[in-house]
């Protein structure tokens, strides 16, 4: 039998890169696009460049982005401190293993520290990954005070994640049901004190997961009374509060961390999307009380916390936490959130706003699918949360002037 490792090709499998032409003969055949598992609706062309708030296709037409990668590319586009920043990382050590110690990921846990309530932290690669993390860790803390005490609840509209725990953790039937039976021990409650002071049964449960700014579940920033309330709740029975900040975290709300808010602290917190300037990475932030429980062995994972990774990422927090850039999201997002409310009043096409900071979420005449096609095609980079809410994310470093150009996009689509 002869097996043949050209890759098969059909004039529907149009591909951007044939390198049949290519100046180096040697080279891989030209990647074939229809080979990756469809999991994903992808907007139609191929993104080849950025360049501050835009992205630019391969046929070099410019789109102005309010996704930043859905809430990662804080600093937009071929920023030159981040860009130093890889330059530099990349001459030092890559990867080494959790089993030794290297600088970088020591020095990004303890400037983590020093910025939040928290004693120690956990790195690893995405927010999923982060948030499995923050469970097994409630789960190891409750362990010393009865098997029974191991549930996790989650709210009503929650997104933690894909994975089979993080998965039972959020609130989207049609992300769940194809994979169930998932993992057992989490559930859903409503968002409403009283509901929850009868689910949060001492005994049984571990912890509770909150995003403070609901993001996939249609931009709603939790009222700060509920969430005072919710952390006074579990303090009183004794089970550990989660903050899900990986994607209202890190500067998008205007504060460091969303949590400041509220005037009150979790026991945990989960950071990923911006944390590392595109490249891959997951934190989890908490309590002495907790960490001391963890001991060698517990959990782990083979990148967490490398030294490129980490060095990057020591470079984001720095630029994130600078009260300048923090002023800057706080004036321009109050200003941004009052011009969608004035787009609302005009247009008669918008039902509700939500958000705050750089995080906004507009509830759409239709669907927001139309809405964000529609935006895609005037060169407004847009996505949905939900069927009906269109969520505005724009890089961080947007100025006024670009978030006005964005604006006046959405107006004529709207
Ligand atoms: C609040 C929240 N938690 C968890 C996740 C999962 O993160 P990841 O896609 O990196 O696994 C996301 C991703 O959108 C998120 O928005």
């Amino acid at each position: 039998m002869t097996i043949s490792l050209e890759p098969t090709r059909s004039s529907s499998q149009a591909i951007s890169d044939d390198r049949s032409t290519s100046a180096f003969p040697d080279a891989a055949p030209a990647p074939v696009v229809d080979a990756l598992l469809g999991n994903y609706k992808r907007a139609p062309g191929h993104f080849a460049e950025g360049d501050g708030v835009y992205l630019i296709d391969s046929e070099g037409k410019r789109y102005l982005d309010f996704v930043s990668g859905i809430a990662v590319n804080a600093l937009g586009y071929g920023d030159p401190g981040l860009r130093a920043a890889m330059h530099s990382a990349a001459d030092g050590l890559i990867h080494v293993s959790n089993l030794y110690a290297t600088e970088p990921g020591e020095q990004l846990a303890a400037a983590l520290v020093n910025k939040s309530f928290a004693s120690k932290v956990f790195l690893c690669n995405s927010g999923a990954e982060a948030n499995e993390g923050a469970f097994k860790f409630a789960r190891r803390w409750a362990r010393g005070r009865g098997d029974a005490k191991h549930e996790i609840i989650a709210l009503r509209g929650a997104f933690h994640g894909r994975l089979f725990a993080t998965l039972a953790a959020t609130d989207r039937p049609s992300y769940r049901i194809p994979f169930r039976p998932l993992a057992p021990g989490l559930g859903i409650v409503e968002r409403d004190i009283e509901d929850l002071a009868i689910a949060l049964n001492p005994e049984t449960v571990a912890a509770l997961i909150l995003e403070p700014v609901q993001g996939e579940g249609g931009v709603r920033v939790l009222d700060a009374g509920f969430v005072r309330e919710v952390r006074a709740l579990t303090a009183e029975r004794d089970i550990l509060l989660i903050f899900d900040e990986i994607q209202c975290g890190l500067g998008r709300t205007g504060t460091l961390f969303a949590y400041e808010h509220y005037g009150i602290e979790p026991d945990m917190l989960t950071l990923a999307k911006p944390i590392a300037g595109g490249l891959p990475m997951g934190a989890v932030l908490m309590t002495e009380e907790i960490a001391a429980t963890i001991k060698p062995g517990d959990h782990g994972t083979t990148f967490g916390g490398g030294p490129f990774v980490s060095s990057i990422a020591n470079y984001m927090v720095e630029r994130l936490s600078d009260p300048r850039m923090l002023r800057h999201i706080t004036e321009n997002g109050a200003w941004f959130g009052k011009q969608l409310n004035e787009l609302a009043q005009r247009t008669g096409r918008i039902r509700a706003v939500r958000g705050i900071g750089y995080m906004w979420g507009i509830d759409v005449m239709g669907t927001a699918a139309h809405v964000v096609s529609e935006a895609f095609n005037n060169g407004l980079l847009t996505c949905s949360a939900g069927e009906y809410t269109v969520r505005l994310l724009p890089p961080l470093v947007a100025t006024r002037d670009e978030l006005a150009l964005g604006l006046g996009m959405l107006e004529e689509v709207l």
